[in-house]
């Protein structure tokens, strides 16, 4: 058996599991789902969902992780046989592989996105091409066509797929923790500049030009409708809390928390598991968890709502977002926006997608690990053999991902996979720990090596209300499909 690899760094640890939790989610997807959903009202239940499922899961996947460790599982089904103690855990586990699996090749198709047009916005590409021409040309989106695949759209998926595989086989030290070194603090720099140029932008003293929308795929559109940045936070803050009344808003912040924090996928067991038996998790995985989300309320509530609203206007913005996905704005529009910033003019897109792109490769690498490290830990695989192998498990999804996947497919997908998925293992970890193993013993896990105490009440979210609310859930999804 390989032997045991350790996070070389507790700073790396943090940046490593931040960067599992930083993704397109926090960018793209809560900004959207958070105007569609109430607008400052949405924080409410994200917040009562980060306070009782949330956080709580966040110690409870640590400190299953790093249980499991112990005995050198580091993977779903080992870990969850390891506290389980009955057969048939293990195989409840392995749905975290395979949603991992699958969320992956979505993942890695948007996450080959981000790196076309990261290099297509610094050769200036957008200076002549409209964005949507180009995203068109990267996803083979042809009209009347079944298929949807390009040439230099498929090299970029595997050009993609392949870098991160590289990435794994190197190890976790030399592998992930140096790109979260390196990714997480030019990510948030990046979103820091692209936020307060965005933030700054003069309505109608730079105003985007017909001819640009056209470009952009607009239209003509009304030239009052040009607004200041700020109606862009107002959009995204203003609370509707007649939408509170609403379920379907409820069901919509909690599947953005397991989404945005990684949870019920067992990519933070897996990361979890290479702890040692003393280290902290209490003050580390909350860490993580905040970082998390002061790069997904505060950083990715500044970008592409206010951008949006100023060169598009209002209620443009409304009908793009109304479905929850940011993706229409993020890689259709704001290339062609770009094109306005003056002296940032030429790298702004770079900024922009750069962010994207390693926000999106710090989770996808959280999402091979755990395929990885069963190879590594089931069947005894040296570490190139079982990066090699989650590459090859990987292309039965990602094959009708690259040469099939339109629109309403992904919109499907983000249901069952990015949201159902999680919320299943999710209650099965959470009763497997409370209840099975005992909440006693749990509480003792989560507070083993300590740097901060764990509120009391938890023991009492952990052991009633988490699950409670998570059956809840689970019965409210089968019950009504977005
Ligand atoms: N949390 C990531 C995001 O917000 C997605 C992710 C899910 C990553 C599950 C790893 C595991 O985009």
């Amino acid at each position: 058996m390989a032997k045991k690899e350790r996070w070389a760094s507790r700073l790396g640890l943090v940046l490593a599991m931040a960067g599992n939790a930083v993704g397109l989610g926090n960018f793209l997807r809560f900004p959207a789902q958070a105007a569609a959903n109430g607008g400052g009202a949405f924080l409410i239940p994200y917040l009562v969902a980060l306070l009782v499922m949330g956080v709580p899961l966040i110690w409870v996947e640590w400190a299953m992780g790093r249980y499991g460790g112990q005995f050198g599982h580091h993977s779903t089904p080992g870990i969850f046989d390891s506290i389980g103690r009955r057969p048939y855990w293990k195989y409840i586990g392995v749905f975290g592989l395979w949603s991992n699996l699958i969320i992956a090749a979505f993942y890695l198709y948007i996450e080959s996105w981000t790196l076309a047009y990261a290099g297509y916005s610094l050769l200036g590409g957008f200076e002549t091409t409209s964005a949507g021409a180009f995203f068109d040309r990267i996803t083979g989106n042809f009209p009347n066509s079944i298929w949807a695949f390009s040439v230099p759209g498929l090299v970029m998926f595997a050009l993609c797929i392949i870098i991160n595989i590289f990435i794994l086989s190197r190890g976790l030290a030399a592998g992930i923790e140096l790109v979260s070194k390196i990714g997480m603090p030019l990510l948030i720099v990046f979103a820091i500049i692209i936020a307060i140029r965005g933030l700054l932008i003069v309505p109608g003293v730079e105003p985007i030009t017909d001819q640009a929308r056209a470009a952009a795929g607009f239209g003509i559109i009304d030239p009052q409708a040009v607004a200041s940045p700020f109606e862009g936070l107002r959009f995204l803050w203003e609370p509707k809390f007649d939408s509170l009344a609403n379920p379907a808003v409820w069901l919509a912040a909690a599947g953005q928390i397991f989404f945005t924090l990684s949870i019920g996928m067992g990519s933070i067991h897996c990361y979890a598991s290479y702890l040692r038996e003393q280290d902290d998790i209490a003050l580390t995985g909350s860490t993580a968890a905040w970082t998390n989300e002061f790069c997904e309320v505060i950083l990715g509530g500044s970008i592409l709502l206010p951008i949006a609203v100023a060169y598009l206007g209002l209620s443009q913005v409304q009908e793009m977002t109304a479905g929850g996905s940011g993706f229409g704005i993020g890689f259709m529009t704001f290339p062609t926006l770009f094109q306005k910033w003056g002296v940032l003019a030429p790298v702004a897109g770079f900024l922009w997608f750069g962010l994207l792109f390693f926000a999106a490769i710090t989770s996808s690498l959280a999402m091979g690990q755990p395929i990885m490290s069963f190879f590594q830990t089931e069947f005894g695989l040296s570490r190139s053999k079982s990066a090699l192998a989650f590459g090859a498990m990987l292309l039965p999804f990602a094959a009708p991902v690259a040469f099939l996947a339109q629109g309403s497919f992904f919109d499907e997908f983000d249901y069952w996979a990015g949201t159902f998925a999680l919320v299943v293992l999710a209650t099965a970890e959470a009763v497997l720990f409370a209840w099975i193993f005992g909440m006693d013993r749990a509480w003792a896990e989560i507070g083993k090596g300590a740097e901060m105490r764990v509120p009391r009440p938890f023991y009492y979210i952990i052991k009633y209300v988490t699950p409670t609310f998570l059956i809840l859930i689970l019965v409210a999804y089968t019950f009504q499909p977005a």
